[in-house]
């Protein structure tokens, strides 16, 4: 059966795509639509035609599987220039989002409709290309250079209300998409038909606007977004055709990058990551209300995650005092998202509402999970497991937020472990969003499926991890940060090591994040080890915790501060506590520095993968991206290091 059909209301033919789950633009549709173009446009019952797609969505853009592959005729600018030159005027009618290739489509058809929940955008840059079938050459000859300059450069989709506001479309429609579609087909039939986008003149601009747009294009990090500033630029000085060709040369150049192999890697790994292939057929143990034991950093970001996503939530503290901040610490969470604009105060009291608080166990005795996230301290958290062993029902899952403790120990208090596992937000719990998930042995599989449940409802990037001390993410942190100063004792700067690393596109290096975070917490746990009788080696961090230095909040660590001020200073007092610490002299460039440690990093990887910690390369790579800021366009350690040595192509 084609993924193409058409049906016909009177003289409007209605062509309906159907290629799930969201109708992607393969080699297939754009054969059909090219055909279909001039089959309609041959009959002479038709005057119009309504293009509808079957599903959750309007066409979402190019088939991102295709990407890698050698591009087949017809291509999608030839498609999209046939639909415009068709005598019979087309009508898109978006519901989901047009995005991409979709919306270029879109732009080829005369009109566009559109439901009022529909969005539409060309987010290629986020898979390190720019459009490749005239988003950045109609564009702005449809709705002014603005508007496709923030499409195209941003990535980011537009409502269907902002949409009608640009001019990027022709009406936002209420009531069933085919009849309202196929309404306006008729309507215009009246009306003389419009300029063809390709025609339209394009506006000029002063280097002001070019400059400021380049500054913003230029903070992604990556190249895609300048590269499609550069072409709407071109665009605006050259001939349609011109601009067509630059356009799809720039198109190509990318596709083959680096960057996008990378982007397109972790777009798949993004959407795996919730539902992995062990949980198949599992169901999910059902979470509606959530109880959190620690109004702190965490419980109280998670509590705010949790209200957000439409749970509710019992918050417990060890005392009326700390119950009061930590509803407050709630509140301001959302507070924050009032003042941008995110929430309004009405939400905000709506949520409020699903919050209750108390310092009695017992208050816990409906919800279905629990999340423990007082001190991290193995007494503190037993005696608190013990409680809930006591108090909650007895299939009511039971987690802790531990950062370093082994969840085994934790556990040991409880009769049935199987309803028990580790679920590790990452600071601040209600934004990043990353979980780690850590089952015990006894986990059961439904308690697992619903830790994955709980990260999807979230919005979160649920990856499961073994346990090991640090799981994946603080693992690989230590690692990285070991190797890190393994370069200062060689000879290498602070300063050289950091800037190498935001070179790399980390938003900040090793030494700067220690000194925001604190180098107190990680000193405190290795002292803790030593205490316990475990062999860990001084590191230059406990050298400057020992001299009073723990980072911004002590007036400096790795740097100085001058008062009120973020701005890292090389510091003569840490040369000197260093000085006999530091064997040689090593010159590396950036790039040489940065090889070292992503190098570390993916080694960790190996061997967290061997281990049987992590499930794959790509969940490794997940959990550096969204919970440690390492660049998105490079893929990840593992990715990285696989393209690097090339043993990865595609
Ligand atoms: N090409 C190929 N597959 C795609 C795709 C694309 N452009 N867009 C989405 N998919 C796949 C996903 O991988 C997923 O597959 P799976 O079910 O096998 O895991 C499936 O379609 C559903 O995607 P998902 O994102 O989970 O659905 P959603 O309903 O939450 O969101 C979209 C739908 C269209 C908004 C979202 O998929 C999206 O933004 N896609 C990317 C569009 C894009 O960047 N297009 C430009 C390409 S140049
Ligand atoms: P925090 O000190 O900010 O908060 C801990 C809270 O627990 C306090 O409000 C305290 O009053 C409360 N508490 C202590 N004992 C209690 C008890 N018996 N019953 C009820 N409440 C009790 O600490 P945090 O930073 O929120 O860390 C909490 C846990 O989360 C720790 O295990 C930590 O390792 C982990 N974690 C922290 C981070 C982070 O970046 N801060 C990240 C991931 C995980």
């Amino acid at each position: 059966m084609s993924v193409l059909s058409v049906s016909h209301e009177g003289e409007i033919a209605v062509v309906t795509l159907d290629n799930p789950p969201v109708n992607a633009i393969s080699e297939e549709v754009r054969k059909g639509l090219f055909e279909l173009a001039g089959q309609l446009d041959a009959d002479d019952g038709v005057k119009a035609v309504v293009l509808i797609c079957a599903g959750r969505t309007f066409i979402a853009g190019a088939d991102v599987r295709e990407f890698g592959k050698p591009p087949v005729e017809p291509h999608l600018p030839d498609v999209v220039t046939r639909l415009e030159q068709a005598e019979k005027p087309w009508v898109a009618a978006i519901h989901g989002a047009a995005l991409g290739g979709g919306f270029e489509i879109a732009m080829g058809c005369r009109f566009r409709v559109a439901e009022e929940k529909a969005k539409v955008g060309l987010p290629e840059v986020t898979l390190g290309v720019i459009p490749g079938a005239s988003g950045t050459v109609r564009t702005p000859r449809l709705a002014g250079l603005e508007t496709a300059v923030e499409l195209a450069t941003t990535g980011k989709p537009m409502t269907a209300a902002r949409a009608l506001e640009k001019g990027l479309i022709d009406k936002v429609v209420a009531g069933d998409l085919r009849q309202e579609a196929t309404a306006f087909a008729r309507q215009v039939l009246n009306v003389p038909l419009p300029t063809p986008v390709s025609e339209r003149p394009v506006e000029v601009r002063d280097e002001a606007f070019w400059q400021s747009a380049a500054k913003a294009a230029g903070r992604a990090g990556h190249r895609a977004p300048l590269a499609a500033l550069e072409s709407i630029r071109f665009a605006v000085s050259h001939s349609f055709e011109e601009a067509m060709a630059h356009e799809r040369q720039t198109f190509l150049e990318l596709r083959g990058s680096d960057e996008a192999a990378a982007l397109r890697a972790v777009f798949f790994a993004e959407r795996a990551a919730p539902r992995p292939e062990f949980l198949k057929g599992i169901e999910p143990r059902p979470v509606r209300t959530v109880g959190v034991v620690g109004g702190g950093t965490m419980g109280s970001g998670i509590a705010s995650a949790c209200l957000s996503s439409g749970l509710e939530v019992v918050l417990i503290e060890r005392d009326d005092d700390a119950l009061s901040r930590g509803a407050a610490n709630v509140e301001r969470t959302f507070d924050g998202a009032v003042k941008r604009g995110k929430m309004s105060a009405d939400g905000k009291a709506a949520l409020m509402t699903k919050l209750g608080a108390s310092t009695d166990y017992a208050s816990l005795g409906d919800c279905d999970l629990v999340i423990e996230a007082v001190f991290e301290e193995i007494s503190v958290k037993r005696e608190v497991f013990e409680k809930l062993n006591r108090h909650c029902r007895a299939d009511a899952i039971l987690a802790t937020n531990t950062s370093y403790l082994d969840p085994r120990g934790i556990a040991s208090s409880l009769d049935d472990p199987s309803r028990f596992l580790g679920l590790h937000f990452f600071s601040p719990a209600n934004i990043m969003k990353l979980l780690e998930i850590v089952p015990v042995p006894e986990t059961a599989p439904d308690v697992l499926a619903a830790a994955f449940a709980l990260g999807r409802q979230l919005g979160k990037i649920p990856v499961r991890s073994g346990i090991c001390e640090g799981f994946i993410g603080n693992r690989i942190l230590k690692r990285y940060r070991a190797e890190a100063e393994t370069l200062v004792r060689e000879g290498v700067a602070i300063a050289d090591v950091d800037a190498a690393m935001r070179g790399f596109g980390f938003k900040m290096g090793p030494f700067e994040a220690q000194d925001l975070g604190g180098l107190d917490i990680a000193f405190l746990q290795r002292e803790g080890a030593r205490k316990d009788g475990q062999d860990v080696p001084e590191t230059l961090g406990d050298i400057l915790v020992r001299a009073g230095r723990t980072g911004q909040k002590s007036g400096g660590g790795w740097y100085d501060y001058a008062e009120g001020d973020r701005k890292p200073l090389a510091s003569a007092t840490v040369s000197e506590l260093l000085a006999s610490k530091i064997s040689g002299s090593a010159t590396l460039t950036g790039e040489e520095i940065a090889a070292r440690l992503v190098g570390t990093m993916a080694a960790e990887g190996e061997a967290i993968l061997e281990e049987g910690i992590a499930a794959s390369g790509s969940d490794i790579d997940l959990v550096e991206i969204h919970g440690y800021g390492f660049p998105r366009w490079k893929g990840g350690p593992m990715f990285w290091s696989e393209r690097v040595s090339g043993t990865r192509q595609d």
